[in-house]
């Protein structure tokens, strides 16, 4: 009995669907199909042993003449349909160097610090010199050296932070501690200005916060005058505000004799305007500059200190000063 299977007729076809398959998937079916455990292939290998004995060596040649010419076929499609599939993938990856970057997100200074920086420039221009101070202070130069003493309401801890274990250590309550400090470095004439933070235990609204920001000026020369003073500070709110409203008034510090305040027109979240005081200044008094040792007969001076976020948020139309320091960058990146 001749074998039922037709050799030739699996070859045509197995090579015909090697040759049709487009990919190494489509390619790897067909060698499953035609030369797997349960392709007719393999079984009509396997039924050679129930072919007649005479017939089994030129079967067997047959099929194993034809499954090597299939092997050939599909081993020589593989190698063409990868080269087709890494050429092509090779065309999609290229990298196009005509493609915009990717974005590159840049930093930007905050606000209070463009605000201080501009501030700075306007008092270099008039010959004023940076000075630092501590933000961790004495009491004697945040409050002692400046003409407030011991009892004074503005000492007491219900205004001051104390910092635990160091007797007469507290956190400055205002930049003119940096006044004293300046002076006993320093011979007159000087034009100081010193920014920085400050610390208070205030109540917590729209225009307080317990650290905050103040830029302290102090001029010490022959002959200056409350009129000196008032030209300073208009020309200063002038380059800084423009043609803002703002009122000069009499106000009180110890450590000046006479003392001013600036307010400005301040619009807030609700839209309501009121004044907002921004700086408070004055005329260093003569026990001031004795502390220091100073000669007051010879020298006058006059001294000022502005609230920086205050100035930032007229400037920019901030509503809320807590605005400044939450790291909001939706609120940062406006001034970036
Ligand atoms: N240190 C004062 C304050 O914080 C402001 C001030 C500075 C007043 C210098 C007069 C002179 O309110």
């Amino acid at each position: 009995m001749a074998s039922p299977y037709d050799i030739s007729e699996i070859k045509t076809r197995a090579l015909a669907g090697t040759a049709a398959a487009g990919t190494v998937s489509a390619l790897e079916a067909v060698r499953v199909e035609f030369t797997g455990r349960k392709s007719e292939l393999a079984k009509a290998l396997a039924s050679i042993v129930s072919l007649p004995p005479e017939e089994r060596g030129t079967f067997g040649k047959h099929a194993n003449a034809a499954r090597r010419e299939i092997d050939d076929a599909l081993a020589e499609r593989k190698a063409e349909l990868e080269a087709a599939e890494l050429s092509e993938q090779l065309a999609d990856d290229r990298t196009d160097v005509t493609l915009p970057g990717d974005p590159y997100p840049r930093g930007a200074l905050h606000l209070l610090t463009q605000v201080r920086l501009e501030i700075e420039e306007i008092f270099l221009a008039l010959g004023y010199e940076i000075a630092d101070g501590p933000e961790v202070e004495t009491e004697h130069y945040n409050f002692t050296a400046l003409n407030t003493p011991e009892g004074h309401p503005a000492r007491s801890s219900s205004d001051t932070f104390y910092v635990d274990g160091s007797a007469g250590t507290i956190l400055r309550t205002q930049t003119s501690s940096v006044q004293v400090r300046v002076m006993e470095a320093r011979t007159p004439p000087l034009y100081v200005i010193s920014p920085g933070a400050v610390y208070r235990r205030d109540d917590v609204d729209a225009t307080h916060s317990p650290m905050f920001h103040q830029l302290e000026g102090l001029a010490v020369d022959e002959g200056l005058s409350l009129a000196h003073l008032i030209g300073t500070l208009k020309h200063v709110a002038g380059q800084l505000l423009g043609s803002t409203e703002y009122r000069i008034i009499p106000d009180f510090f110890p450590f000046t004799e006479p003392s001013i305040q600036l307010l400005v027109r301040w619009t807030d979240r609700a839209g309501r305007s009121s004044w907002m005081e921004l700086l408070g200044a004055g005329m260093v008094d003569p026990n001031v500059f004795s502390f220091a040792g100073y000669d007051s007969e010879r020298w006058t001076g006059f001294a000022f200190g502005m609230g920086l976020d205050r100035i930032a948020m007229v400037r920019h139309g901030v509503p809320d000063l807590r605005l400044l320091f939450d790291g909001d960058l939706r609120v940062l990146e406006q001034f970036s």
